[in-house]
């Protein structure tokens, strides 16, 4: 079985389709390994979070949907990794990623989480900045104009608009990584080819969760929660526990079949086939992100884990909708509360998983052959931060 998964194409619709009735056919597949052990300390050891705060600030994280800083003067201020961030879009119409930290005495220059300003002008004494996080103007510049002064502004970080997404790297002194080179061919190809790029953005929220940020990454890796946990909601339009597994390098994901499109594949003449437009496709990317492609429409969720607590998570999330549709407002209305009713029950489930492991008696977590991808996930974080020095 191949890893990744092609563009839409002709053939690629056929392949994927053709995959997707082998495995209705099959039914589950036998186990093929044994049940595994999964540690519990790295949702709770904090010199652990630590060390994935430090590995996560050198590897890009969607800071922002494109649609947020749409014009010229727009900004919005996150924390990533610990770090405050602004990100902004400057009058060349490129996006800019500074920290949030002035110059001058450490104040946080912008407070507010978004809007539009001409200048970024410090609260505390007045710096100003460019857009672009250069220094504008101190004021009473005399002051410091006797004394070698070093500082040229906000520290950049490095920052990149692509699919639709702004992604940021929060430490300022790692080695930038295109995004292009992160995700893998394969992976951007695909996400090319999804029109990522060419979404509205509809509707964004916060959610703040009290688990670790990677019991967050397993909703979206196993499907055997989803006849028991979410019974009452998306249960009913995926295709029960089946799944082709997707692996593009170190980020992992599950191509799923809508009930409905097992029913189009059995009743339509191949040349109809409309594959992708019926599947789901989540991939957690490493590390913090998780984007899932839900048959046209696509869902960004940020992790933002606390940096002073490994049970806390800030969870951005936004909904990109095609824009030859976005004016079907009552319909992403919907399925944006669909949504969040889905993940809530996840992100419930989680809470749980948290407390009861913060309790202390509990070493191990069971994880069948049908959930592989948790495994397969926790390595790629545990050679993450092994990588970084930890
Ligand atoms: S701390 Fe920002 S101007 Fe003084
Ligand atoms: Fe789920």
């Amino acid at each position: 079985m191949k890893d990744g998964l092609l563009p839409p194409s002709h053939g690629s619709e056929l392949e994927l389709g053709d995959e997707f009735l082998d495995l209705a056919d099959a039914g589950p597949a036998p186990a093929q390994k044994s049940a595994r052990p999964l540690r519990t300390d790295v949702y709770v050891s904090t010199d652990r979070h630590t060390k994935e705060l430090s590995a996560i600030s050198t590897r890009p994280t969607a800071a922002a949907h494109s649609g947020e800083v749409a014009e010229p003067g727009d900004f919005v201020t996150v924390e990533v990794a610990g770090i405050p961030l602004i990100v902004t879009r400057g009058q060349d119409n490129n996006v800019h990623a500074m920290h949030n930290i002035c110059a001058h005495r450490g104040a946080t220059v912008e407070t507010r989480d978004a809007g539009s300003e001409r200048v970024l002008s410090c609260p505390f004494h007045g710096w100003s900045y460019h857009l672009d996080g250069e220094l504008r103007a101190v004021s009473d510049a005399s002051a410091f104009s006797s004394t070698p002064c070093t500082r040229e502004g906000l520290t950049p970080v490095h920052c990149e608009e692509r699919h639709g997404i702004i992604w940021v790297t929060a430490d300022h002194a790692a080695a930038p990584i295109k995004v292009g080179d992160w995700l893998g061919d394969k992976l951007d190809n695909l996400l090319t080819s999804l029109k990522l790029e060419s979404m509205v953005l509809h509707a964004a929220t916060i959610i703040d969760v009290n688990a670790n940020w990677k019991l967050l990454t397993d909703g979206f890796l196993e499907l055997y929660h989803f006849k028991y946990l979410h019974r009452n909601t998306v249960a009913s339009y995926l295709a029960a526990n089946m799944s082709r597994p997707l692996r593009f390098g170190e980020h992992l994901g599950n191509a799923i079949p809508k009930e409905g499109l097992l029913k189009d594949l059995a009743d339509e003449s191949r040349e109809e086939w409309r594959v992708y437009d019926g599947t789901v496709i989540p991939v957690v990317l490493l590390p913090g992100t998780v984007i899932n492609w839900d048959a046209g429409h696509l869902e960004v969720f940020s992790l933002r884990p606390n940096p002073k607590h490994p049970g806390q998570t800030l969870v951005r999330l936004w909904l990109a909708v095609p824009a030859e549709h976005a004016d079907q407002t009552d319909l992403w209305n919907r399925t944006f509360a669909s949504v969040l009713e889905v993940i809530n029950e996840d992100f419930a489930a989680a809470e749980h998983v948290q407390r009861n492991i913060e309790v202390g008696v509990t070493e191990e977590l069971l994880i069948g052959a049908n959930e592989e991808l948790l495994i397969e996930h926790m390595a790629s974080v545990d050679q993450l931060v092994a990588n970084h020095g930890g």
